[in-house]
């Protein structure tokens, strides 16, 4: 025993002294915490926001954290992100994205061309493929929307809306792009739904590798059976084209079946995780700012195709545009990571110079700075469906921080080679469902008072925050409503 105790101690006390870093002058402020190797790492998890504003309040724009034996910098002005984002030769995207695509989807995918990948993603979420994928998205919606309350029936339905939108756009989204079964489409996409939320519901921990025993044991069997359930997407005619030619790509490169659907587990999530949770967020806002439900409206009535009951996607929407943008600036919280491959400068906007060392991370979290930044958003806590519009009703784009005018004054589709690849069709999509929802159904709150929830501070860093708490609204299709 006595023997233990000394070998462990000498352990801790080499750590301490050999393994510990220190700041050198030009490198940015360093905060390693007071726990050895965790360093930050509790508070990082628990409530990212909140620790890294605490963070910028004592050191600046600029420093480097401790978290679980790692040395991250995080860099939060806007003004400097080009220098991060723009360079593809000391920085790079793809290795902690391999780490968490092992760690998450159970998925290695050696020598896959990320480019012939992104050249298929262009050539169908763009120009004629993204046309024909707008039009059957359009068309799973109404059907999915109408198949749930019948046009003759008049008494209120009971749901909570996150569940109510994540569940209708995901289940459109899944059938537009990985299809269904010809012969009983709604119950398939119905069970990799409810599947997809008991994963979904474990996937922080899952990255972060703080999963108690239990939880492992429910995450690896629901896994197991959305590897199942997609078995044949991208296989099937009623696949969509963009799906079928990557797994085309897959089966190319060599990947046996079993890599195959971990790969689409992981597109599930990439192209299904963020809508629905941005539609509730805009509902809740437009549920509970009357000023904004009213001018949402009023646009979009004015903006149909002749008949009134379809909405003209060629139109421009500035109202729309605005409100969609205020609710991303509230909600959307990704971290935009990059693995330091060889020692390297970075020169920040004010043209102050800082030393990162290889094999550190480096991050982004455009969350704190610019989207709650109140020197670029007065009041960034408020929800302002007309922050992105100009007096005279012109989109509004110029944003400032220390009097110069802001490239990034909002980030949540990421930026550069590695931003969102299905922005067009998620924004199209987006503005479908909240014209379907504003025009054919009768939406009101259960209980008004009870106000927007909370965020789930957990999920920081993973895309669209969720809510801490449901809120539940009555729903009815509109009297006059006939959507085939
Ligand atoms: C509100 C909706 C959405 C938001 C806020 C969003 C946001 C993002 C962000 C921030 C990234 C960059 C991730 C990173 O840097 O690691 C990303 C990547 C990506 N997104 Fe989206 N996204 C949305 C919807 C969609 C949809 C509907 C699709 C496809 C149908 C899609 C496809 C992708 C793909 C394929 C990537 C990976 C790009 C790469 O690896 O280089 N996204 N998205």
């Amino acid at each position: 025993m006595i023997w233990t105790i000394l070998l462990l101690f000498n352990v801790i006390l080499f750590f301490l002294l050999f393994s510990d870093r220190t700041r050198s002058k030009r490198e940015p402020p360093l905060d390693k915490g007071i726990i050895p190797w965790l360093g930050h790492a509790l508070d990082f998890g628990k409530d990212a926001a909140k620790f890294l504003t605490r963070m910028r309040m004592k050191h600046g724009d600029i420093f480097t954290v401790r978290v679980a034996g790692r040395y991250v910098t995080v860099l939060l002005d806007p003004r400097s992100f080009d220098s991060v984002i723009r360079d593809t030769t000391s920085l790079d995207f793809s290795r902690y994205a391999q780490i968490l695509m092992e760690r998450i989807f159970g998925l290695q995918l050696p020598n896959h061309s990320s480019d012939k990948e992104k050249a298929i993603m262009r050539r169908h979420f763009h120009g004629e493929g993204l046309a024909s994928l707008n039009d059957t998205m359009q068309r799973n919606l109404r059907v999915l929307l109408t198949s749930e309350m019948l046009p003759d029936q008049t008494d209120w339905k009971r749901d909570g809306l996150f569940n109510f939108c994540y569940s209708l756009l995901f289940r459109a989204g899944y059938l537009t792009l990985f299809g269904g079964e010809q012969n009983n489409n709604k119950t398939d996409a119905t069970n990799v739904y409810e599947d997809y939320r008991r994963f979904e519901g474990l996937l922080t921990k899952l990255a972060r590798k703080t999963l108690k025993s239990g939880e492992r044991q429910a995450v690896f069997s629901v896994r197991q059976r959305l590897w199942a359930l997609l078995a044949l997407s991208g296989l099937r005619e009623d696949s969509s084209l963009w799906l079928r030619d990557y797994r085309r790509l897959l089966r190319e490169e060599g990947f046996d079946e079993e890599t195959q659907r971990r790969a689409l587990l992981m597109q599930l999530w990439a192209t299904q995780g963020n809508v629905g949770p941005a539609m509730f967020w805009m509902l809740a806002y437009l549920l509970t700012h009357a000023d904004a439900l009213t001018a949402v409206k009023k646009e979009l009535s004015r903006v149909t195709l002749p008949g009134g009951v379809f909405l003209d996607p060629k139109q421009p929407t500035p109202v729309f545009d605005s409100t969609l943008e205020e609710t991303l600036r509230l909600t959307a919280a990704p971290f935009i990571t990059r693995e330091v491959l060889q020692d390297k400068t970075l020169v920040m906007a004010d043209g102050q110079e800082y030393d990162l060392r290889k094999g550190d991370r480096l991050c982004l979290f455009p969350f704190v700075s610019p989207q709650n930044d109140p020197e670029i958003h007065p009041e960034p806590e408020k929800f302002k469906y007309d922050r992105f519009l100009n007096a005279d009703g012109t989109p509004k784009s110029d944003f400032y921080k220390g009097g110069r005018r802001l490239k990034y004054y909002t980030l949540p589709w990421g930026a550069g080679r590695n931003g969102c690849m299905g922005k067009q069709f998620a924004i199209n999509t987006m503005k479908q469902f909240v014209f379907l929802v504003l025009f054919h159904v009768d939406m009101e709150l259960c209980d008004p008072k009870s106000g927007i929830p909370g965020f789930d501070t957990s999920r920081y860093g993973f895309g669209m925050v969720q809510p801490d708490r449901e809120m539940f609204v009555r729903y009815k299709l509109k009297a006059q409503s006939r959507i085939h």
